[in-house]
């Protein structure tokens, strides 16, 4: 087990939401040259009918959008540990060209990480119609309310395609801040916390898969900063599937780290308005949201799509915490990637390019939704 870190962290990372709920600096907005940046490229994608998928940086030049993204991003990375981007008019693309922009934005920051067994790299959030409990449906593909978690890239992006008509908070929590309540008020949970809890994925759940072999920590720490990993239903899951129960202190351990996450002192809710992208580091805050109530139009429910990012450079990780690497073998297969290491690609999950033959960069089929819009638009064509 990792050494715990007993010492109270004091760093941007460590923030209270009732201390963001009247500093607006967390929201960051594109300026008109990024905008005429933005359209640009997507005509010249356009134009050329390039294949969604296979775009690189130089297709969809932001000469200073570009840069300007990776200086946001070290908010994420070594700051706060996450940010809202405002201003993209979304009503002026067809969604695809909106999931082109969010895609190209994603070259300029990191590298797409798949993002279920079907190895999608750019996925899509709405309500499938399914109530939430089955088990081959994900709290994403439903309505319901999503309990604090981390989601297993490096850094999550969330961009608002469509709003819900009621409710769909986003909420972000510090796992710095929960670090230090916890080492405040019960230091004793920091031990089962860092020791960790096999896991299993809901709908593996009922297979024969087994659960992880190794315990995955909650919290580790390295050169003074604390990450966090923390998936309770999986963790759950997989004592159904053992039958072995949480031990007292494993519970209340986990208990405390909830309690304190949804405290409303703590934790910062936010509306995210229709063309928002929000991006959240996993290693150092969890999300949650709300449930929703949608339009009754088909074209006016809610939809956001997901990027998951690896960072570049990586935040400084506790030997052996777990990683977006740490995606099965199974994801990495379908995601056409090797599943070992020393091969042509990285073997972890992420398409090293989408160009590499191995690769599959593959596009969630949410485009195909009922009431999608297609165009046309106020910047040319839809791209392949
Ligand atoms: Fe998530």
């Amino acid at each position: 087990m990792a050494d715990i870190l007993t010492e109270i962290v004091r760093h941007p990372s460590a923030w209270y939401g009732r201390d963001l709920l009247n500093d607006s600096s967390w929201i960051v907005h594109l300026e008109p040259g990024h905008l005429a940046e933005i359209a640009a490229a997507v005509e010249s994608v356009g134009r050329r009918a390039l294949p969604f998928a296979a775009l690189t940086k130089d297709d969809f030049p932001l000469p200073t959008l570009g840069p300007q993204l990776r200086r946001w991003q070290k908010d994420v990375v070594d700051g706060r540990g996450f940010y809202v981007l405002r201003g993209l008019n979304t009503r002026d693309y067809t969604d695809e060209q909106v999931g082109t922009i969010f895609w190209a934005m994603g070259l300029y920051l990191g590298r797409a990480v798949t993002q279920n067994p079907k190895a999608d790299l750019l996925g899509h959030v709405y309500d499938h119609g399914r109530r939430y409990g089955n088990t081959d449906l994900r709290g994403y593909e439903t309505n319901a309310h999503l309990p604090f978690h981390t989601d297993s890239g490096d850094v999550v992006g969330l961009l608002c395609l469509h709003r819900s008509k009621s409710g769909g908070l986003s909420s972000v929590v510090s796992a710095v801040t929960i670090h230090n309540e916890i080492l405040k008020r019960h230091p004793e949970y920091l031990a089962p916390l860092y020791r960790g809890f096999h896991y299993i994925r809901r709908e593996a759940a009922l297979t024969e898969s087994p659960v992880t072999p190794h315990r995955l920590p909650v919290f580790g720490a390295r050169d003074g900063l604390v990450s966090v990993r923390l998936i309770r239903n999986q963790i759950n899951a997989a004592c159904t599937k053992t039958g072995v129960p949480l031990e007292s202190v494993e519970k209340e351990a986990l208990d405390l780290f909830d309690e304190l996450a949804y405290d409303p002192a703590i934790h910062l809710d936010m509306d995210l308005q229709q063309g928002d992208i929000q991006f959240c580091n996993n290693y150092v805050t969890l999300h949650s949201r709300t449930s929703y109530v949608d339009f009754p139009e088909a074209e006016r429910r809610r939809h956001m799509v997901r990027l998951w990012l690896t960072m570049d450079p990586r935040r400084p990780l506790a030997d052996g915490f777990p990683t977006a690497s740490s995606s099965s073998p199974r994801f990495r297969r379908r995601a056409g990637q090797p599943t070992r290491s020393g091969s042509a690609a990285r073997g972890d999950g992420v398409a090293s390019s989408p160009r590499s033959p191995g690769g599959i960069a593959r596009v969630a089929a949410g485009w195909a939704r009922p009431g999608r819009r297609t165009g046309p638009s106020r910047h040319g064509n839809r791209p392949a």
